[in-house]
């Protein structure tokens, strides 16, 4: 097996690693084993990642009892309570004590669900994530973050809840489907934009090899986007300032998932518009260089046609911009960059400017054809 890496991310509930190696997943005995012991393991995921996966998931090891596995629908609407009680009553019907351990192999969804599970199952048992996509290898496995869906909004009932260990073998996003893989590089891209130009200028070299998903270059991608993302939660890991850099393209990112209902966009891809837009934003109110405004547009556009624009009005965007919960007191916020590996946080100002920005933003991406749609 190729080099393993691994870092510590800090955590008031205690540390844990993040360990990344092409083929771990062949180790996870040995790997589950150094974290504790445990009286039975779950491995919670969904009929599809399991039909995608299964066949490379050990049965058992050494000291620990052999896998239960238990499978819940994965789609975003099944991120439900109803989903967490299928699992909790699974647990019980197969008789997981507080000495369990809950393992979560898929992506965001499963990994939020399931954490959420660990988290209130008899009152909190041990979690590992086994993230899936590339967005749970990069994202949402890292920081703790779980919970679930309401019909009000998104990710309204959850917990800070840090898994014991995160294990990362990026030979199974092989099987992840096309659109899946291209919309997480939004966030690898974002990685760059907030706090890393050299990742930045490896993405712009070597963005076919990624999409082609060449293993050393994803993994070196893979790790990099880790790190931040470590280094991130690490010292902030309840989102009181630094963690909100993370949101580099979120606040317009999400008025577009929500002016469609979800149904339009992948995050990521909806991210990636919002990117666009906060490169523009950022050069309009003289925060972001022109050069360097371009530079993410041009990498933004390689990652392959984006959904439309939707058609709503800038004055529809801007009033869900302002009712997202990320901005405080109501009053609208951006994440902007200053230079390529570097951003901060900027009360919304020059509504114009704005305004003038969200007309634009459809006109900037999608105007011609794309060469690696
Ligand atoms: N907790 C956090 O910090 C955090 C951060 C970002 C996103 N999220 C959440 O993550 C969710 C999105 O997660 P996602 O983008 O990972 O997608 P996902 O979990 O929705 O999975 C996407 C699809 O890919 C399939 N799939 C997963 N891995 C596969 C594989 N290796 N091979 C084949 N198919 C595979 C899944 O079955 C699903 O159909 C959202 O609910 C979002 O709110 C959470
Ligand atoms: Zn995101």
């Amino acid at each position: 097996m190729a080099t393993v890496k691994r870092i510590l991310v800090k955590s008031a509930a205690g540390n844990y690693a993040v360990v990344c190696g092409n083929g771990i997943l062949k180790k996870l005995f040995e790997q589950v084993e150094k974290v504790g012991r445990y009286s039975s393991l779950h491995l919670i995921t969904s009929p599809k990642v399991w039909k995608a996966l299964g066949n490379r998931v050990p049965s058992g090891g050494r000291r620990n009892a052999k896998l239960q596995i238990h499978k819940f629908e994965d789609a975003e609407s099944a991120k439900t309570l109803q989903s967490l009680e299928t699992i909790a009553r699974a647990l019980v019907q197969s008789g997981a004590d507080r000495q369990a351990g809950l393992l979560a192999l898929g992506g965001g969804v499963v990994g939020d669900v399931a954490g959420f599970a660990a988290a209130s199952y008899l009152r909190g048992v041990a979690l590992i994530q086994i993230p899936t996509t590339l967005v749970a290898q990069t994202d949402s496995a890292i920081g703790g973050k779980t919970g679930v869906n309401l019909p009000e909004g998104k990710n309204l009932l959850g917990a800070f809840y840090p898994p014991k260990l995160v294990l990362v073998d990026p030979e199974l996003l092989r099987t992840l489907p096309d659109r899946e893989f291209r919309s997480g590089l939004a966030e690898v891209i974002k990685y760059g934009v907030i706090a890393d130009a050299k990742l930045f200028g490896f993405l712009e070299r070597n963005f076919e090899r990624l999409l082609g998903r060449e293993a050393k270059v994803l993994k070196q991608v893979i790790w990099r986007s880790i790190e931040i993302k470590g280094l991130v939660v690490s010292r902030d890991e309840r989102e009181s300032g630094l963690r909100e850099i993370l949101n580099f393209g979120h606040t317009f990112g999400h008025a577009l998932e929500s002016a469609t209902n979800y149904k339009k966009y992948l995050h990521g891809e909806a991210v990636a518009w919002g990117m666009v837009a906060a490169a523009l934003y950022g050069h309009e109110i003289g925060v972001t260089p022109a050069a360097d405004a371009s530079r993410i547009i041009s990498l933004v556009k390689r990652m392959g046609k984006l959904p439309d624009w939707p058609d709503v009005s800038p004055k529809h965007l801007e009033e869900l911009m302002t009712a997202d919960k990320k901005s405080r007191q109501s009053r609208l916020r951006f994440f902007l960059t200053s230079r390529i590996g570097k951003a901060a946080t900027y009360e919304a100002c020059e509504q114009a400017k704005l305004e003038q920005v969200l007309r634009l933003t459809r006109k900037v991406v999608n105007t011609e054809p794309v060469l690696h749609g």
